[in-house]
């Protein structure tokens, strides 16, 4: 039977106070039955009490319970009364909370175990990887840039990172309101703690979608003292290769241009053509050795260069001279073409011009055929002497032409295939031309000839010079021909 929560405070009411009141004012006070009245109504109250009070004192069990956490507590309340409802709801309402708490506590598994994921996929980037937030500010460091910098990721918390990694282009030092703010990809120092230096490429990223996670700025730092390491090591090593294959190659020329010189006319001409193709191909190789060794020295920045004001005209004669014979076995005629006053000096290294006018005409004899022209031509100005290498051979190809004066390059087609090379002259020509403050470049057109182009500096003012009129033209005054 259902009694209201009402109902049992009237009754309460009624017991207590209104019949007890009753007895008093109505019935003898001395009379049994007004003590049977008095004692049945004490005992209806305290029944009625002991009801009402029962269930509150399970609510104060069941809070204190859900405070602690019990969240599969039930509130066992049987008084068929509002209170039973009010248990009921709390009943599901503590149901309730204990599914959301579940979901919660998967999410936050869920949500643990994808960190622990991510932090273990960053520890293993084998690169070092830092974040900052929009301070500029350090929020995460991973093992890598640990180790690169010298600091733990709970040192370099929350720290402003350019007080903790310095960072140096050149003698300069680039801090994070430059590399953060832009798409940043540079070697670079840097400088971590006791003033460990490390070589590094640093890649930086703006994290544009960074508001909510207050990320701003991604730094990967990559470890390039090993492979710098390594590369010094290779360099070494040719270096030491090459110049121990030098002496040799050198002195099996001087003994074989002795003997060819001492035997003339004594040995078998069969004998005397092998003997004189070992030479060549010695040469051949002696050139292979020389050239890597300058690509060597301009790697390492060691290509010596001592620019000096020279006699160009006398330097270019030798050169010319060198390589005449070549020039005559292809049935090429090479012709320098000296402007009317002899050639103003020039600022260069005498030895290192001599590599790069040998390397620009043997190139032109090499690439045309037999019958045809090399021609060596001039422009002045004031500020510097143009020298100008022509030829009407084969010509280079459009889409070769950018890649010309790249290391080992060569142009692909089977005409320039089939004569010996290394790719490297013209690199190492651009090297010498650009460490003495010229430029070099080409025209060219395949099946046209080419023109080779490079620039000197004047070694000293001098009136302006028409020189167009020198160039092209084969036979002029002071030319010299083979
Ligand atoms: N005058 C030219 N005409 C046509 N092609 C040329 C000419 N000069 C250079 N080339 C092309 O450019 C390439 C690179 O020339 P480069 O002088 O650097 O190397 P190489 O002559 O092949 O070898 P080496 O290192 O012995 O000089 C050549 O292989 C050739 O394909
Ligand atoms: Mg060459």
């Amino acid at each position: 039977m259902k009694i209201s929560l009402l109902l049992k405070l009237i009754i309460l009411i009624l017991f207590a106070v209104f019949i007890p009141i009753f007895a008093i004012n109505f019935l003898n006070l001395n009379s049994p039955i007004s003590y049977i009245i008095g004692a049945l109504s004490a005992f209806i109250a305290t029944l009625v009490l002991f009801l009402i009070l029962k269930p509150l004192g399970k609510f104060v069990q069941a809070a204190k319970s859900l405070g602690e956490g019990n969240l599969n507590y039930k509130l066992d309340i049987r008084s068929q009364d509002e209170l039973q409802s009010v248990a009921d709801a709390f009943n599901l309402m503590a149901g309730k909370l204990a599914i959301s708490f579940q979901k919660l506590e998967t999410e936050k598994d869920a949500l643990a175990s994808e960190r622990n994921r991510i932090d273990s996929v960053l520890s293993a980037i084998v690169d070092g990887i830092i974040a900052l937030d929009f301070n500029k500010n350090i929020v995460f460091v991973n093992k890598a840039a640990e180790s690169i910098t010298g600091y733990t990721q709970n040192e370099l918390n929350s720290k402003s990172i350019d007080q903790f990694v310095r960072l140096y282009s050149g003698q300069e030092e680039i801090l994070s309101k430059t590399y953060c703010d832009i798409s940043f990809n540079q070697t670079v120092t840097l400088v971590g703690r006791d003033g460990k230096q490390t070589r590094i490429n640093l890649t930086t990223s703006k994290i544009d979608s960074g508001v909510q996670t207050n990320l701003g700025c991604l730094l990967l730092l990559r470890d390039l003292s090993k492979e710098e390491e390594l590369e010094r090591m290779k360099l070494d090593f040719v270096s030491m290769a090459s110049h121990e294959l030098r002496t040799p190659l050198t002195g099996i020329i001087g003994y074989l241009s002795v003997f060819i010189n001492e035997n003339r006319g004594k040995i078998a001409s069969e004998e005397l053509d092998l003997l004189e193709k070992s030479q060549v191909s010695a040469q051949q190789l002696l050139a292979l050795v020389q050239n890597i060794l300058n690509v060597n020295k301009i790697e390492r920045d060691q290509l010596a260069v001592s620019p000096e004001p020279i006699d160009y005209q006398t330097v270019l004669t030798k050169s010319v001279d060198d390589l005449g014979n070549l020039a005559k076995q292809k049935n090429i005629s090479l012709t320098l073409n000296f402007p009317k006053d002899a050639l103003p000096k020039v600022l260069a290294d005498p030895i290192r011009i001599n590599e790069v006018v040998t390397n620009l005409i043997a190139n032109a004899i090499n690439y045309t055929n037999p019958g045809g022209k090399v021609d060596i031509s001039f422009k002045i100005t004031p500020l510097e002497i143009t020298t100008v290498v022509s030829d009407t051979g084969i010509g280079i190809p459009k889409e070769a032409i950018p890649h010309l004066f790249n290391k080992f390059f060569r142009v692909s087609n089977t005409s320039q295939q089939a004569s010996k090379g290394t790719g490297l002259g013209l690199y190492i020509a651009k090297s010498i031309i650009s460490k003495l403050g010229g430029k070099i470049w080409v025209e060219s057109e395949e099946g046209s000839g080419s023109k080779f182009y490079f620039t000197l500096p004047a070694a000293s003012q001098m009136k302006p010079f028409v020189s167009d009129k020198f160039v092209g033209q084969e036979i002029q005054h002071g030319a010299l021909n083979y």
